[in-house]
């Protein structure tokens, strides 16, 4: 049976697809949603420019660094430019398992198991902070060739991480189940820019009962990134790893955002 979708309670895919103009989202969600907004107004410029990220990454993964496999923890719900996509429409063969622990994901999980003939997509429902039943579900398994390099995608998701959950542990666990050769991409909001505005957006997610703890950049690339070799131009501000020509990018107070990738030696 199916995980009870609980609407009187905000959860963080919701409000983030809110964020992005989306309508898988509630009265609850919407109500944290603006009162995070109101200390922190451009979370929505933050938001796009942290799926930006996301799609550059996995454009960088395949075409560049040869990755065909992708390990997706804290997968959202499905938007535009979901992993398989992007990576798929590069190179058919291309495989994804997503992974999330919010019942709302699941149920629209099959918008994200679309697959080209050629490779494959899968979806767990479970949590980061059990590392080890994502490693050993059947489905991982069946999916993903752990002989082979594998990209781990922490998207948007080691924030939702407290310190008592000891999160290194579980980057720790997640990479040490990986060859060799393969990679990890992880964004983080900081409040180094603007400690108000994200200190604001953490308490309103606190009030509502949603894990929240941002981190400066020290924190996060000892949290993500120690014992990798840091793919150029490092841990920076979502917006600026390796930007699209062109467009005006925003302000730090404005992005809050940090983001990397970093292969595993
Ligand atoms: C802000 S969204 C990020 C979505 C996508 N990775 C992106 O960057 O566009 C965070 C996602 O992580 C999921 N999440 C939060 N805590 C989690 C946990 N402990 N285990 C698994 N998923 C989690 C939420 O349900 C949500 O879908």
């Amino acid at each position: 049976m199916e995980p009870r979708i609980d609407t009187g309670k905000p959860h963080t895919a919701r409000i983030y697809d809110y964020y992005l103009g989306g309508k898988d989202n509630f009265a609850a969600d919407r109500r944290t949603a603006e009162r995070a907004m109101q200390s922190w107004p451009a979370v929505r410029t933050a938001v796009r420019e942290n799926r930006a990220f996301l799609g550059r990454a996995v454009r960088f993964l395949v075409a560049e660094a040869g990755i065909r496999q992708f390990l997706d923890v804290g997968t959202g719900l499905p938007s535009a430019n979901n992993v398989h996509e992007v990576a798929q429409g590069l190179v058919p063969s291309c495989r994804v398992v997503y992974v999330d622990n919010d019942p709302i994901v699941l149920a629209h999980a099959r918008a994200l198991l679309t697959s080209s003939p050629e490779g494959r997509t899968a979806y767990i429902p479970a949590d980061l902070r059990e590392p080890e039943k994502i490693l050993d579900d059947p489905v991982t398994r069946q999916t993903l060739d752990f002989t082979q390099p594998i990209a781990l995608m922490l998207v948007a998701v080691l924030h939702f991480v407290p310190d008592e959950a000891q999160p290194r542990r579980i980057v720790d666990t997640l990479l040490g189940a990986l060859p060799s050769g393969s990679y990890l991409t992880a964004s983080h909001v900081t409040p180094e820019h603007d400690p108000e505005g994200v200190g604001g957006l953490e308490r309103a997610y606190q009030a509502s009962g949603l894990p929240a703890q941002a981190r400066v950049a020290d924190e996060f690339a000892e949290l993500a990134f120690r014992g990798l070799d840091m793919v150029d131009p490092g841990l920076v501000l979502v917006s600026e790893w390796r930007p699209d020509a062109g467009g005006v990018r925003p302000q730090a107070s404005e992005v809050n955002w940090y983001g990397a990738i970093a292969r595993k030696p």
